[in-house]
C-alpha cells in the first residue's frame, strides 16, 4: 500500500462513463485485481477520499486506469480533472480476488483439446504454448459456455471460471478478466447495463471469446443470460446488491465457488475508521466484516445478502460449498 502521487496521463468520457488513467509506478506494480484505490479530491470541503475500483493496472508502463461515474460532488470534482493534473491516492487496498481456482470436477470437465466450431484466433499462454481462442461472440442469447481449445497439453483439465458484472460494478472486473486471459484462463463473461454501455463493453471483447451483453432496456437482466446447467468452477462478480444475491443464489444453486466484490461507504479505506461495515451471515464467526480490508472481495458465504428465498433445489448450507 502506497500514498502515492499521480499524473493524470488520459481521462476520456463516454455514455456516462470516465476513464482516467494515472501515471503512478508503486501503485501500478502492486495492484492485483479487485483492489482499489482512495482518490484524494481538492482541499476545502471534501476532506474524505473516494474509493474506485483498479479497472487496469500496467507494472510496465506504471499506469493505473480507473472507471466511474459520476454519483455526487466528489466523482463530479474529479470529472473536471484534465490530463496532466497531479493528484494524490493511497493503494491499492483491499484484498482482490482469489485467483487459485477450484480443480474441475466430473460434473464441470473442460477438456482441453476438445474442438470447437468457432473461427479461431492463436494465443501465446504463459507456459509460451499456442492457445486457440474463438473468435470474440458478442452474444445477448442464453448459451451453454463454449470449451477453449489448446494445443499444448491435449487431455488436460482447466477451471472454467465465470465473471458476471453489472452497471459500473464491471469496472474491477475489466482487470480481473485482463489477468485471467493472460494466465490462459480465458473467462466467460456476462455483463448487464440498464442501456448499452459501449465504452465499457469495448474493453472486455479483446479478452474472451464469450462476451455476453444484456441491457435491461432491450433483453433484461444479466442473469436471464446464464446458462441453465452451468459448468463453471467459480463465479466472481460485482454489481447492485439485487444482483450479488442473484448471482450467489445461481451459485449456490449449483454448488458453484463465488466471489463477490461488496461496496460500502467508506472513509478511510485503512480499517481505522469502521465506517464500512458489512453484516456477516449467522454462521460466519464474527458479526460484522469491513469491507476495505476484510474485502472487499468475500466468498459468497461470508457476507449477509440474504438470497436464501432465491436458492432452488436442496441447497447446502453455505460453509459446505467450499
Ligand atoms: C471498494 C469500492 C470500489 C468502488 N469502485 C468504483 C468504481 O470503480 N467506479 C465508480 O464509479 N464507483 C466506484 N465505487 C463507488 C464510489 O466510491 C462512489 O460512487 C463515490 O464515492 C461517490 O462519491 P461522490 O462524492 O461522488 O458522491 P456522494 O455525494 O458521496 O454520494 C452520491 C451517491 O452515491 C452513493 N454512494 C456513495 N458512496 C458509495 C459507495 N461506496 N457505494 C455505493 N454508493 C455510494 C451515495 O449513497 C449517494 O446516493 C466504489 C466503491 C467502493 C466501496
Ligand atoms: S473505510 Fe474506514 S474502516 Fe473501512
Amino acid at each position: 500500500m502506497h500514498y502515492a502521487t499521480a499524473q493524470i496521463t488520459s481521462h476520456t468520457h463516454g455514455d456516462g462513463v470516465h476513464i482516467m488513467t494515472l501515471h503512478t509506478p508503486d501503485v501500478a506494480k502492486a495492484a492485483k485485481p479487485g483492489q482499489f484505490v482512495m482518490v484524494y479530491l481538492d482541499k476545502g470541503e471534501h476532506l474524505l477520499p473516494r474509493p474506485i475500483s483498479i479497472f487496469d493496472a500496467d507494472a510496465a508502463k506504471g499506469d493505473v486506469t480507473l472507471a466511474y461515474v459520476q454519483a455526487g460532488a466528489g466523482t463530479k470534482i474529479m470529472s473536471r480533472w484534465e490530463e496532466g493534473r497531479i493528484i494524490r491516492i493511497i493503494g491499492p487496498l483491499g484484498n482482490g480476488f482469489e485467483l487459485e481456482f477450484p480443480q474441475p470436477t466430473d460434473s464441470n470437465l473442460h477438456v482441453v483439446g476438445a474442438g470447437s466450431s468457432r473461427p479461431s484466433q492463436s494465443k501465446e499462454d504463459s507456459s509460451g504454448h499456442t492457445c486457440q481462442l474463438s473468435a470474440p461472440n458478442i452474444s445477448s442469447g442464453r448459451e451453454d459456455p463454449a470449451p477453449t481449445v489448446c494445443n499444448a497439453n491435449p487431455g488436460k483439465l482447466r477451471a472454467s471460471v465465470a465473471i458476471i458484472g453489472g452497471g459500473i460494478g464491471t469496472a474491477p472486473l475489466h482487470f480481473l478478466a485482463k489477468e485471467l486471459s493472460r494466465q490462459d484462463t480465458p473467462p466467460h463473461i456476462y455483463l448487464g447495463f440498464k442501456h448499452p454501455s459501449p465504452t465499457l463493453t469495448k474493453y472486455f471483447a479483446t479478452l474472451t471469446p464469450s462476451l455476453h451483453i444484456a441491457t435491461e432496456d432491450k433483453t433484461g437482466y444479466v442473469t436471464d443470460l446464464l446458462p441453465t446447467s452451468p459448468t463453471y468452477t467459480s463465479i466472481l462478480t460485482c454489481g447492485p446488491t439485487p444482483m450479488l444475491k442473484a448471482v450467489a443464489a445461481y451459485a449456490q444453486t449449483h454448488n458453484i465457488p463465488c466471489q463477490v466484490s461488496m461496496e460500502a461507504r467508506m472513509a478511510c479505506g485503512l480499517g481505522a475508521c469502521k465506517g464500512c461495515v458489512i453484516k456477516s451471515p449467522p454462521q460466519h464467526d464474527t458479526a460484522y466484516q469491513l469491507c476495505c480490508i476484510n474485502g472487499p472481495v468475500f466468498p459468497s458465504q461470508d457476507v449477509n445478502l440474504g438470497f436464501d428465498d432465491l436458492v432452488q433445489g436442496d441447497p447446502k448450507p453455505g460453509g459446505e460449498q467450499k
